[in-house]
């Protein structure tokens, strides 16, 4: 009964504090397509010059793009954001367009990409479920395009799990298909294929690069997002899906350098929503970096508590004194100074002779090795250059095993 009653107050303390820090957390969602892309314009632009054509002399010719770029890189949300775009402005020009978005991955086959098409765009219905080659499917595709003067911008995303599968016959089909017709029939289906990398490399040997620039591919590469952009990214969606002044400046600036070290901004945000998530739930009004040490230890199952097992004494001491200053602390970094002294409160603590500052800064390097904490020189906005020191854990779990493990070695340590 106990429980209940406190679970009835924490929820109604939390909606008399205003309940939740989202504002609307659907803006945080993956399949979300922002109004704008930060750092994804020149790319935006490069896709409608390639496209322009289309609207410009419809039919006359089909432009083919590949757009390829590693995890997280924007290649679904930059081709999908295209996309919207070019459908309303074709239709404002009376130019009647469809763009339309498939994941092959999902969608398993050929066959079921052009039945999908089909069926959920041009309202076919009376399709058999058998019976039919893929060949005829493209057939009827064109066939219905053409009844209804309609063009198609098809994506192709993540082509290479379907390239794998059935090897090149799907593109050669969709891009050779009017090589055989009369020299005056419109081309109706244009083409933006999605490659992810490193894995498309493989699928590149199969289909043969040269190829692909005979057909035509114009070919965009997005690359990895640095901390900088990643923030920018961040600040837009924190505006989107957070309540006003809800998300610390510190907290985005840290989720950016911890995404920043794979460039992948679907890394960040889903360590943004995260963060907001152990914010609600631990009823707080701000989300702030410690959220994120959470979030990240939840996302990254890398980071292992079983790590701290190889640390020697004195690194699990500093480990100490740096999750004690951020417990508590609303800034993301801490600067060597403030590190080292409370260390040398940790040490008295435990009646240890703190080792001299070359030395602890070499066990800071070894804890970053471990990806126990995290550092960075310091930027703009701060005096001088100097390293600061972060966790890539949440501070108060690091509290409670470091202390474990020191009171459960002691005695028995060998201090180095
Ligand atoms: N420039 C950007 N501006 C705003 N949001 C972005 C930007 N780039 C990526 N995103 C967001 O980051 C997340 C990942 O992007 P997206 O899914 O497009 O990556 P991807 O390159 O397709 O990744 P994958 O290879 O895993 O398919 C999405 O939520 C997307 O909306
Ligand atoms: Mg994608």
């Amino acid at each position: 009964m106990f429980w209940r009653r406190r679970v009835l107050s924490d929820i109604i303390e939390r909606e008399l504090l205003g309940g939740t820090v989202f504002k609307d957390e659907g803006k945080l969602s993956l399949d979300y397509v922002p109004p704008t892309l930060p750092h994804r314009e020149e790319e935006l632009k490069t896709l409608t010059r390639a496209f322009r054509p289309v609207l410009e002399k419809p039919g006359k010719i089909s432009p083919r793009v590949i757009v390829r770029g590693e995890l997280g890189t924007g290649k679904t949300v930059l081709s999908k954001r295209f996309g919207l775009d070019f459908e309303r402005i074709a239709v404002q020009r009376g130019v009647n367009l469809k763009y339309v978005h498939v994941n092959c991955r999902k969608e398993g086959s050929f066959y079921n990409i052009l039945k999908n098409i089909l069926t959920r765009h041009f309202q076919r219905r009376s399709l058999p479920s058998r019976g039919y080659s893929s060949q005829e499917l493209l057939n009827f595709l064109v066939e219905t395009l053409e009844k209804n003067n309609f063009y198609v911008v098809l994506a192709l995303d993540e082509l290479e799990a379907l390239i794998e599968k059935e090897g090149g016959n799907p593109l050669f089909r969709l891009t050779r298909f009017y090589e055989d017709k009369p020299p005056n029939t419109p081309q109706r289906i244009s083409l933006i294929c999605i490659f992810r990398e490193p894995e498309c490399e493989e699928v590149f040997k199969l289909i043969d690069r040269s190829t692909l620039s005979t057909l035509g591919f114009y070919t965009i590469k997005l690359e990895k997002y640095a901390a900088y952009q990643l923030k920018d990214i961040l600040n837009q969606r924190v505006k989107e899906a957070f309540k006003e002044d809800t998300v610390l400046p510190e907290t985005v600036e840290l989720i950016a350098d911890l995404a920043g070290r794979y460039g992948d901004a679907r890394f960040a945000i889903e360590l943004l929503w995260l963060a907001g998530k152990y914010a609600e739930k631990t009823c707080s009004t701000k989300v702030q970096p410690e959220h994120v040490r959470a979030a990240q230890s939840y996302t990254h199952p890398t980071i292992k508590i079983e790590d701290l097992k190889l640390t020697s004494l004195h690194e699990k001491l500093l480990l100490l004194a740096v999750a004690r200053l951020l417990k508590n602390n609303e800034s993301a970094y801490l600067s060597m100074g403030e590190v080292e002294k409370e260390y040398g409160v940790v040490c008295e603590e435990f009646n240890e002779k703190p080792r001299a500052h070359t030395q602890t800064w070499k066990y800071l390097k070894n804890l970053s090795q471990l990806g126990l904490v995290t550092t960075k020189v310091s930027g703009r906005g701060q005096r001088g250059k100097t390293t600061l020191i972060g966790l890539a854990i949440p501070s108060e779990k690091l509290e409670t095993e470091v202390l474990r493990l020191l009171e459960k070695a002691k005695g028995g340590f060998q201090a180095d």
